[in-house]
């Protein structure tokens, strides 16, 4: 009995030892919610809001006395008894940012009963009322800054001729600058960056990697070549730097489109042509070339013979 006891004692230890590892402390800001923005935070309840809204609602009765149901409906579409029940769900619904929700949904009880029981609200939704004009934590779409300013637009209305970020779009903050996607540059992104070129329906693309700017599509639309190209006949060709030495004594080059690489040869290798023993093109003094060109067996076998004689 005394051996189950201590058995059972130990298990139930060892039980708490696991739970205690295998559970994750508690953190408030373990999703993210510490970058979440103000205007952000703010969007997250009035969206939570929305959706306790829609589950309040309660649709019409069938039959019955349709007159009095309806003024039932009315009074309660605004009532405290709905308020109450929206409050209590709000944010449980949520899978990431429920705790920034709870906090903001804490924060804003006051304003959130005002602009519930006040009529002249009833036009404007939540986010309007309490995220842009209330708190001021967010502007319209496409609006930025404490004014909330409008972002820059091209002659089209396109914000960044769309083709980039304003900074600060939506929010309280940032400066309106318009972020600019890769190969688009200017006030506006409306202009292609360096090594990008337009095209017809006014979109930039990477020139060809031969080229150091362009016009257009293709080793022939070069402005000027890159290093490790050269212009023939209208075009950039890759130069093969192989043809002439570039690599070290010990060393053999393979060509690369707009370069060259240098490899060591074999350490049996005096000079090489590639890799291995077998791309020696002349031997380290102590070794002999085989199967190669007859005067440089020769060389080799008297540079040898000589080696033995000394
Ligand atoms: C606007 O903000 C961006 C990003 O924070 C910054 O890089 C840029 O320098 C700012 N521009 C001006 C004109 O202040
Ligand atoms: C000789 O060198 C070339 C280039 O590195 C390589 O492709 C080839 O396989 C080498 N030949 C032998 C027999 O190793």
């Amino acid at each position: 009995m005394a051996l189950i006891g201590i058995l059972k004692q130990s298990f139930t230890i060892l039980l708490l030892l696991c739970k205690l590892i295998g559970s994750k402390e508690y953190s408030p800001n373990a999703n993210g919610d510490q970058k979440l923005s103000e205007c952000r935070r703010c969007k997250v309840l009035t969206e939570s809001f929305n959706h306790w809204l829609d589950k309040t609602s309660r649709g019409k009765y069938e039959g019955g006395d349709a007159a009095w149901e309806e003024a039932k409906l009315k009074s309660y579409a605004r009532s405290e008894v709905r308020l109450v029940e929206i409050q209590e769900g709000l944010c449980s619904e949520l899978k990431i940012h429920q705790d920034a929700c709870y906090a903001v949904a804490e924060e804003s009880e006051q304003v959130l009963e005002k602009w519930w029981f006040d009529v002249n609200s009833v036009s404007l939704d939540l986010y309007t009322w309490l995220c842009i004009e209330t708190l001021q934590q967010c502007c319209p779409s496409n609006h930025y800054g404490i004014d909330c300013s409008p972002c820059p637009q091209d002659k089209y209305n396109k914000i960044c001729a769309g083709h980039g970020k304003c900074d600060g779009a939506g929010t309280r903050k940032g400066n309106g600058t318009c972020i600019c996607r890769k190969g688009y540059k200017g006030v506006i992104c409306d202009e292609c960056a360096t090594g990008f070129y337009q095209t017809s329906d006014s979109l930039c693309k990477a020139c060809h990697k031969a080229c150091n700017g362009c016009n257009g599509d293709g080793a022939a639309s070069c402005e000027a070549c890159n290093e490790g190209w050269e212009l023939q006949s209208g075009m950039c060709l890759d130069v093969n730097e192989c043809a002439s030495s570039v690599c070290e004594h010990h060393q053999y080059c393979t060509n690369i489109e707009g370069s060259y690489k240098c490899f060591d040869c074999d350490t049996s290798c005096n000079t090489c042509a590639g890799e291995g023993s077998s791309n020696c093109t002349a031997c380290e003094p102590s070794k002999v070339l085989w199967f190669a060109a007859g005067a440089e067996i020769f060389t080799q076998t008297v540079k040898l013979i000589q080696q033995t004689l000394t």
